[in-house]
């Protein structure tokens, strides 16, 4: 009987459509009247009551073993994977898509790292530190390398984790022919939507998202100056977005950038570019915001969250790390526990945050001690694959 009444309860409140959904279309949830079938190759996954999706693949991440509100440990450390409440479990069960983390090639040769990551409980979603960046898809013009974007993409759809693809138009990790070739507007016009255009069609089907402009703008507002920006002007942004949108049409399409984490000129500007690419019809979904953070300084995020959300587009915070001065105190740990906290409080807070991406889970694999001389210990797991009282924080934040 019992079986029966929530059978016809479920009927009730996810009507029966033909129609199928696209790959990461919604497919069910209270109040849903759209298809509740998949795209081949897709299938209708429970995110929560009110949001069902249709990811890759035949099987998804389980659901979380336990709440989020009641975490079974408080002191991380005491396991090698932390908590029994898993971090994208949480993100999920707080009403968003993933929590999520950066990872690289050379790491998936490290069972230990490896056997944490594949975790679809603990990480939903996965980006390419590296291997997806225009030096490693098209280091000779017209040559296209997927080898290494590819391993990540594959590792990412065999554990039932959401890709997202970084990054399409950086100044940054440029082979030399695209930076000191000097193609003329034209000509690297047609470079630009080359590049995106295949890098993101050959992902077709199996990113969530896109990082299709990366790092645009200077810290006072101002555009940076790049071979992109001194040839194109603001050009290459329209151009960049409409080769993507055209080569995966279900990926959503983001701005990403630092910096832009609180109020100030940056995310002003970022704010001014998503309004003006909206009005003029330029395909935009996003905005992401890469929050490589400092122990004890965090921006407003919940003020610059809502208001980029406020824009109509979804957010995501996309390379979190917190940084800290080397050795890392017990006291620092604890402060860095309370803004990791506070970082994820600020994306539950607002309905367009999708979800958090870390920038590596653990400091064994960190890019920050070798950018920023004496700092580290930026991420939730330490040099050791240990959980730090971080991880907890962040369980705090979704609960
Ligand atoms: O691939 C070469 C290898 O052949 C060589 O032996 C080795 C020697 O140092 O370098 C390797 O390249 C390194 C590459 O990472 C791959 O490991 C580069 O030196 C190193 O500079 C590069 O750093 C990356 C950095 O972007 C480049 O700006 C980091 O791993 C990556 O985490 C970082 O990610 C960026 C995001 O894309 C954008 N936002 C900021 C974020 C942190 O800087």
């Amino acid at each position: 009987m019992k079986l029966a009444a929530s059978f016809a309860t479920l009927v009730a409140l996810v009507p029966f459509a033909a129609a199928q959904s696209p790959v990461w279309g919604q497919c069910g949830g209270i109040g849903w009247t759209g298809p509740t079938t998949c795209a081949a190759g897709s299938t209708c996954t429970v995110s929560n009551p009110y949001y069902s999706q249709c990811l890759p693949g035949s099987s998804a991440p389980p659901p979380p073993s336990s709440s989020p509100s009641s975490p079974t440990s408080s002191s991380p450390g005491s396991s090698p994977t932390g908590p029994a409440t898993k971090l994208n479990a949480a993100a999920v069960a707080a009403g968003k898509k993933y929590f999520g983390s950066a990872t690289d090639n050379n790491e998936l040769s490290d069972t230990a790292y490896v056997n944490i990551l594949k975790d679809g409980q603990q990480f939903g979603q996965i980006t390419p530190a590296n291997s997806m960046k225009w030096d490693a898809t098209e280091p000779n013009r017209g040559q296209f390398t997927f080898t290494g974007g590819d391993q990540i993409a594959n590792f990412a759809k065999a554990n039932g984790q959401l890709l997202r693809g970084h990054n399409c138009v950086w100044y940054n990790q440029l082979p030399g022919w695209v930076t000191n070739s000097g193609f003329n507007s034209s000509t690297l016009s047609s470079v630009v939507s080359t590049h995106c255009g295949t890098v993101v069609g050959h992902y077709k089907g199996q990113a969530y998202a896109w990082d299709v402009i990366n790092e645009a703008f200077n810290d006072d507002g101002t555009w940076r100056s790049d071979v992109f920006y001194n040839t194109l002007g603001q050009a290459f942004v329209p151009t960049a977005f409409q080769a993507a949108r055209a080569a995966d049409p279900d990926a959503k399409l983001y701005i990403n950038d630092y910096n832009i984490e609180g109020p100030g000129a940056k995310a002003n500007a970022v704010s001014n570019l998503v309004s003006t690419l909206k009005a003029q019809g330029v395909p935009i979904d996003g905005i992401g915001v890469q929050a490589h953070l400092i122990v004890g300084q965090l921006p407003n995020l919940a003020q610059q969250l809502a208001s980029f959300g406020s824009l109509g587009v979804e957010v995501a915070i996309t390379e979190l790390d917190i940084r800290t001065t080397l050795p890392a105190s017990s006291a620092t740990l604890q402060q860095q526990q309370r803004d990791y906290q506070t970082v994820i409080a600020a994306c539950k807070g607002v309905a367009g945050c999708v979800g958090v991406t870390v920038w590596d889970y653990t400091d064994k694999y960190s890019w920050v001690p070798n950018t920023f001389s004496g700092q580290g210990a930026a991420c939730p797991w330490d040099q050791n694959l240990q959980p730090k009282p971080a991880v907890q924080g962040i369980l705090n934040g979704w609960a």
